[in-house]
């Protein structure tokens, strides 16, 4: 068994670039710039979003231009194409990518039922019994996670579904997991057909072999896999991984529109980092595990299926490291819907309105004045997730902590306690950096969704809402009555009229 991963000058574009000189330096082959090692990463990237790239492990194993089909391949690879979108797409949504590779992933024996995983769901009609729609706020610690020793999980196997909407057999709708793993993935492959996972670990580094190349992520970043790529989970740290997934069906993530702010901003494509192909060479046995429909099937074959030489395309995952995103924020007055901090975001089939929005909320300067700061009270069509990567949470009507998750169903009301608007309205309006110890994220989900099982019974910290929170809102508009009724009274118009007992009342009417 042996492993190939180029170094930088190994990979390059198809065809390589190549110019004549004139004067001075200019680019020529194997200047192809790539993402370095960092930190906590020792792979290789290339950059942007969205791009077709070409990459090859070993220099010559991608065909001649002109040809992603030639007789014979380089070396004798095996061409074999994964489609993400339909044949017939427009070229701005079509996405796909070519791979050569040791052999074709045809080559399986046939496929068996897994049993049933009860705490992964993947069709949210209220004809399932495994979930349900309902409008209670809802908050969770994070995932138990037992001895490894005892009971080994990996990334798969500690999936848990915490509710979603719609069904992939629709192509439309999501799901949201949480997932929890003491134990690196063996030999075993996981291939998800039903959606695109958006990984957001929140504890503990991932070291994510996929087809196409590997990437290390780690809490901070987000990776995406998309449907239909085969990958495995190591936990190259050992210890636990825990963290949190959102699956889309029938689409892909994509940068939202810059619209006024022009063509800088927000995350920008070029952070974000593609792995360059790597193979092993390993004809050990090898399991497949495939997510179809939430059911899950298991198939064997005599081979390693990361045996992609070389690739090109732009189906393909990627990794960002959030800390990368570049914040707006209002810098006089007002407020600015959470939404100006969307890293991703996946369009639903009504023109012009997403399924969901991926927001992260970093460290950003409160500047506004005469403004009510912290979030107003609000009712929202889209449902809402929100995380905790790290830190301390900053609202005041939840016991969120880091690893958690809040749930607040579409068009239902929130917003901060009574003693935290006290704070809000009578504070001095200082210019705050704020948001320096935490980094959380907001799933704005543009549909009712609904809780599984797990999520309302089996889930090991469930955080019931405080039943009084809101008995201590006081109505201060009634002190102000007196006033207004003279102020009324003075203009010839009729006072306001107290039709019931009212609590809070002072100086009378
Ligand atoms: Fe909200």
């Amino acid at each position: 068994m042996g492993e190939f991963v180029p170094t930088a000058t190994e990979t390059m574009t198809c065809p390589p670039p190549t110019c004549t000189v004139v004067s001075g330096r200019a680019a020529t082959e194997g200047f192809t710039y790539q993402a370095k090692p960092a930190a906590g990463d020792p792979y290789p990237y290339m950059q942007g979003f969205g791009n077709r790239f070409a990459s090859e492990a070993i220099p010559g194993a991608l065909p001649e231009c002109g040809r992603n089909v030639p007789q014979k391949c380089p070396f004798d690879l095996y061409s074999e194409q994964l489609n993400g979108t339909s044949f017939i797409s427009s070229r701005q949504t079509l996405q796909n990518v070519w791979m050569y590779r040791i052999r074709p992933s045809v080559a399986h024996r046939p496929l068996a039922p897994m049993p049933a995983n009860d705490d992964v769901q993947a069709c949210f009609s209220p004809l399932n019994p495994s979930v349900s729609f309902n409008p209670l706020s809802h908050t969770w610690g994070p995932l138990d996670v037992p001895a490894a020793d005892t009971t080994p999980v990996t990334f798969v196997s500690g999936l848990k579904t915490m509710g979603g909407h719609g069904d992939p057999t629709a192509k439309e709708g999501i799901a949201v997991h949480m997932y929890a793993a003491n134990t690196s993935m063996g030999n075993e492959a996981f291939c998800n057909n039903d959606g695109d996972f958006l990984i957001i670990p929140h504890e503990g580094r991932l070291d994510i072999q996929t087809e196409l190349g590997r990437m290390a992520v780690q809490p901070g970043e987000i990776a995406v896999v998309q449907a239909g790529i085969r990958w495995r989970v190591a936990l190259p740290d050992g210890g636990v991984a825990r963290g949190y997934v959102q699956e889309i069906f029938g689409t892909h993530y994509e940068l939202p529109e810059l619209g006024p702010l022009g063509s800088n901003g927000m995350a920008l494509p070029k952070d974000f980092k593609t792995p360059v192909a790597s193979f092993n060479v390993d004809d050990a046995a090898w399991a497949l595990v495939v997510k179809l429909a939430g059911k899950f099937y298991r198939y064997e074959q005599a081979w390693t299926p990361f045996d992609v030489v070389a690739w090109h395309g732009n189906y393909a995952p990627y990794k960002y490291e959030l800390a990368n995103f570049v914040s707006f924020n209002t810098t006089l007055k007002e407020q600015v819907d959470p939404t100006v901090h969307t890293v991703l975001m996946a369009r639903s089939k009504i023109p012009g309105v997403s399924l969901t929005e991926f927001a992260a909320f970093q460290p950003k300067w409160q500047t506004s004045t005469n403004t009510f700061r912290p979030p107003y009270y609000h009712r929202n069509m889209a449902t809402e997730l929100g995380g905790l990567i790290r830190g301390t949470y900053g609202g005041s009507s939840r016991q969120q902590v880091a690893g958690g998750l809040t749930f607040e169903n579409s068009y239902m009301p929130h917003g901060e306690t009574y003693e935290a608007w006290r704070k809000a309205t009578t504070e001095p309006l200082d210019n705050v950096l704020v948001g320096t110890d935490s980094l959380g994220f907001m799933l704005h989900i543009s549909s009712h969704l609904a809780l599984t099982t797990f999520a309302t019974e089996r889930h090991g910290c469930i955080r019931p809402q405080r039943p009084a929170m809101w008995d201590n809102m006081q109505a201060h508009f009634y002190e102000h009555i007196p006033a207004i009724n003279k102020m009324l009274l003075d203009k010839g118009l009729p006072g306001v009229v107290v039709t019931g007992s009212v609590t809070g009342l002072k100086n009378g009417v």
